[in-house]
């Protein structure tokens, strides 16, 4: 089946993300995991952000539930060395994002949304989002390794798989590897408008994910690209089945993501990246100061069309109150 249309109405969970009446209902927070025991390492580029160890992580998410942020977003973070040029560590079921995944629907059953970055950045020695065959990151080869990804994903609990790769025909890929293996309720959020942005350093630093030669131009979208292209991106997605579409960078595109919103029927998601909080947080170092510029850059993604919104904000928008949360 290419589309599952119960997916996003599958939990109350996913519901409440999707149709939420408040505008925090659809914040996703980021977070990065790592191997090992006690780890809670501050990122510099990214305040506030920490790379955890699945013990450090369980912690800081069960207090974000209590507060009410619900929606989560995870990605593996490994060390340079234990890399290879095929990422084969992104087929170890024991990685750090799967344990987390699997302990984190342990604690807290189907009150939460847990979405599951599927890419090879983060996993490859040099840093390609692919499998890399004299020179060049080749597509299909890459988007059969995509799919065995998600399928691990979706065993060890992901609500949603997130396709971050920008790779040609993956979402259809991940479908049908996913209904293959019985994953009918597991969804695809997919990257489906994804620039080849300069805003996207601070995630890289955290993620050691960085092109060690190169670019990722070859398969992220030109940010001088027309609007009809990113719509023909995210209209192939659909056809495709992805559950949720997404652009990203958010601040930079709203344009786009208006455009996108109007042009197709799924639900969508912006993506407030590592480049845009740095900025904020240079603006405002202190937390008191930052509540009029952060409030209103979410509702400048309200409005452009997003009712779901990946951000870094969204744990000090639930702390502070922000948005008219409740404490
Ligand atoms: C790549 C990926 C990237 C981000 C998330 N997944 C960027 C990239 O290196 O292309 C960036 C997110 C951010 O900047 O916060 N799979």
């Amino acid at each position: 089946m290419d589309v599952r249309m119960r997916v996003n109405r599958w939990t109350p969970a996913r519901r409440e993300m999707l149709n939420g009446h408040a505008l925090s209902s659809g914040l996703i927070q980021g977070h990065f995991v790592v191997d090992g025991q006690g780890i809670d390492e501050p990122i510099p580029s990214l305040p506030g952000i920490h790379r955890q160890s699945v013990d450090v992580l369980r912690q800081r998410i069960a207090a974000d539930v209590k507060m009410g942020l619900v929606g989560h977003m995870l990605f593996p973070v490994h060390p340079q060395e234990a890399k290879d040029s095929d990422g084969r560590l992104g087929l170890d079921g024991d990685g750090p994002m799967l344990r987390a995944l699997r302990v984190l629907r342990e604690d807290h059953g189907e009150t939460v949304v847990l979405m599951a970055d599927v890419c090879m950045c983060t996993v490859t020695d040099h840093g390609h989002c692919g499998h890399v065959v004299d020179g060049a990151i080749v597509n299909d080869e890459t988007v059969a390794t995509l799919a065995q990804m998600a399928v691990l994903a979706a065993q060890a609990g992901a609500d949603y798989v997130g396709a971050s790769d920008m790779m040609d025909g993956r979402v259809g890929a991940i479908r049908a590897a996913l209904e293959d293996d019985g994953h009918h309720s597991t969804g695809v959020l997919s990257y489906a408008v994804k620039y080849a942005s300069a805003f996207y350093g601070p995630f890289r630093d955290a993620a050691g994910s960085s092109p060690r030669t190169g670019d990722r131009r070859s398969h992220q979208m030109d940010p001088r690209a027309s609007v009809n292209e990113a719509v023909m991106e995210a209209q192939l997605d659909e056809a495709e089945g992805a559950d949720l579409l997404m652009v990203k960078p958010a601040l930079a595109y709203l344009d786009v993501v208006a455009a996108v919103h109007a042009a197709t029927r799924r639900p969508l998601a912006v993506y407030n990246v590592s480049g845009e909080y740095a900025m904020v947080h240079a603006q405002h170092p202190n937390v008191d100061e930052r509540k009029g510029v952060v409030e209103e850059i979410m509702h400048a993604f309200h409005r452009a069309g997003a009712s779901v919104i990946v951000t870094y904000h969204a744990r000090e928008i639930f702390e502070q109150g922000w948005l008219g949360v409740q404490a």
